[in-house]
């Protein structure tokens, strides 16, 4: 498939780009940056990526009639692309929670949805990726970032992994919006749980806002994805996005 991308030498951030792109975008169109001066990260924190060396974009989704209650579906697709495609480099991923992409303990990806709601419908997203391929020395204090280079010891084009990226990302959500059953969003769930960095193994974690250290499994997510870890006495609860911080 041919994607509709949209290249940028450089830009603030791609995120914001898309943003103001929207009202004339269709669903499923690129915003891609050679560089950007104003990467964003979650948490308001600034995203490095080196000119020309990695990924950076972002997806607009829109007019797809998603149900703000099915928004994390979003997450898991392309979380579950993104794994996909670095299996198909023969690199083994995972995804921890919610939308980081790691490789063993190392970050290799990094995800920042901005959703927009109207009632109870999600009127469009702006997914931004940050995928690190050709980058092998980091400037700031991003504390375990990996490249696709380290890993494999050569570099990659950027255009043609975009495309090959997209690929992986663009069958999941076609399949998603042509078919909403119930068993689609299960084998989701699925993939998803079966993915996820650190399931089953008891590591250490940090509830916020007491900053109390646990000992504790992941066990999964539930359906309003939340993260459910199990401490040792045997006892669950279960977690948003900003109450725990995973110590690495
Ligand atoms: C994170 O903190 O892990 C999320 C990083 C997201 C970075 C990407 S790069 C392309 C897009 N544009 C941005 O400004 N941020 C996202």
């Amino acid at each position: 498939m041919i994607h509709n991308i949209k290249w940028f030498d450089s830009i603030d951030s791609t995120n914001s780009e898309a943003i103001r792109s929207f009202q004339n975008s269709e669903d499923f169109s690129i915003f891609a940056a050679k560089y950007q001066t104003s990467g964003r990260g979650q948490k308001g924190t600034v995203w490095e990526s080196d000119q020309e060396k990695n990924l950076t974009f972002s997806i607009i989704l829109k007019s797809n009639n998603i149900k703000a209650e099915n928004q994390f579906y979003v997450a898991q697709i392309v979380t579950i692309g993104i794994k996909r495609y670095l299996k198909s480099l023969g690199i083994d991923a995972k995804i921890k929670w919610p939308n980081d992409i790691y490789v063993e303990d190392k970050k290799i990806c990094g995800i920042l949805i901005e959703h927009f709601l109207s009632g109870d419908i999600l009127s469009g997203t702006v997914v931004g990726i940050g995928l690190n391929l050709n980058q092998t020395k980091f400037n700031s204090n991003a504390p375990n970032p990996i490249s696709v280079a380290s890993i494999l010891g050569k570099e990659l084009d950027l255009d043609a992994e975009l495309n090959n990226l997209l690929g992986y990302i663009h069958e999941i959500y076609y399949l998603f919006l042509n078919y909403r059953s119930s068993s689609m969003f299960s084998r989701l769930d699925a993939e998803y749980h079966d993915s996820l960095y650190r399931l089953e193994e008891y590591h250490q974690y940090q509830e916020t806002p007491s900053g109390e250290i646990i000992t504790a499994r992941i066990m999964g997510v539930d359906s309003k994805a939340c993260l459910l870890l199990e401490q040792e006495n045997g006892q669950t609860k279960r977690y948003h996005f900003k109450e725990i911080k995973y110590i690495l």
